[in-house]
């Protein structure tokens, strides 16, 4: 019997540069897609694919995080007194289990590998999910889940892979693919950001992972990689050349990159659009904009 998957680690520590001057005071992951922010959905995520462990790993100015996901007695008391029934209800989706949520401080920013190992204590010898949530992916079965079934059949690492235009490869880490079955592809080799002409192929990964602890002993050795980084996509790789399997995973959905303006603001639109209670407004807004917008060329 392959080992059920319960533990997801969610690197945060980021600066968030590219949403600057939001991010100066306000964690990425704070802040709000529709009506809720963008840890909630990776959090929502992680839960329908059976995680009972929730391993953050952030830095300093990120306590609005550990706020977020704590009780708010205050204001749930006076939403109780005043009958908001629904409001509660809605509040009850940010509530941890004691000791399900742990933080753990990444000291210095040496990359996404390096994120990944300081969480290593509390996975120990286990298979384990990594989230990255500003990556929001859109999908009628959340993607996490549809990897941990996948995971169940192939065993092994697998990271989350889309088709991207082969000049924007340079800003993912990159698949060499050994065999490709369609929904899952055999991976020989992995680049994290290579140069466009150097790039093994056009799939690139998305910030979802099941791997194996093999993974967490690569990165013991602390190897810089790509930026001067401790890069996870090498960590990964290294398992290849000791015949621990790894597959990319052709998910179903649409990802938005909400780590940048424009993914921010194409995933409030389409999650906006998504929405019973918003629809309508929203269609009838954007249907004017682009009237006016063809009007005035
Ligand atoms: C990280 C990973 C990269 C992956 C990307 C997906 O890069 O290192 O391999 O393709 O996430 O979003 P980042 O975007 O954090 O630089």
């Amino acid at each position: 019997m392959r080992r059920k998957v319960t533990k997801a680690i969610f690197p945060v520590a980021g600066l968030g540069t590219r949403i600057l001057p939001a991010t100066k005071s306000v964690p990425k992951e704070i802040m709000t897609l529709v009506d809720r922010p963008l840890v909630q959905y990776a959090i929502d995520e992680a839960r329908a694919a059976g995680i009972k462990e929730f391993i953050f790993v952030t830095s300093r100015g990120k306590s609005a995080l550990e706020d977020y996901f704590d009780h708010s007695p205050v204001l749930e008391q006076e939403l109780r007194k005043k009958g908001k029934t629904e409001l509660l209800e809605t509040l009850k989706s940010t509530d941890m289990e004691s000791g399900a949520i742990a933080y753990i401080r990444q000291h210095k920013a040496l990359g996404l590998g390096h994120a990944v190992w300081c969480a290593r204590r509390l996975i120990a010898n286990e298979p384990f999910a990594v989230m990255l949530p500003d990556d929001v992916i859109a999908a009628e079965k959340p993607c996490l889940q549809q990897m941990v079934e996948a995971y169940e059949e192939s065993g092994g690492n697998m990271v989350a892979a889309m088709e991207v235009p082969p000049e924007k490869a340079s800003s993912y880490g990159v698949l060499d693919v050994a065999e490709d079955h369609g929904s899952v592809v055999r991976v020989k080799g992995m680049v994290e950001k290579p140069k466009a002409e150097d790039a093994p192929s056009n799939l690139a990964v998305i910030g979802r992972y099941i791997l194996e602890p093999t993974v967490l002993r690569n990165l013991n050795k602390l190897k810089q990689g790509s930026g001067g980084e401790i890069q996870l996509t090498d960590a990964i790789a290294e398992d290849i050349t000791s015949d621990v399997p790894v597959y990319g995973y052709r998910f179903r959905g649409q990802r938005f990159d909400c780590g940048s303006k424009a993914g921010f603001l194409q995933a409030t639109v389409a999650f906006g659009l998504s929405r019973d209670d918003l629809r309508d407004d929203l269609a009838g807004y954007l249907r004017e904009v682009i009237q006016t917008d063809k009007a005035a060329q």
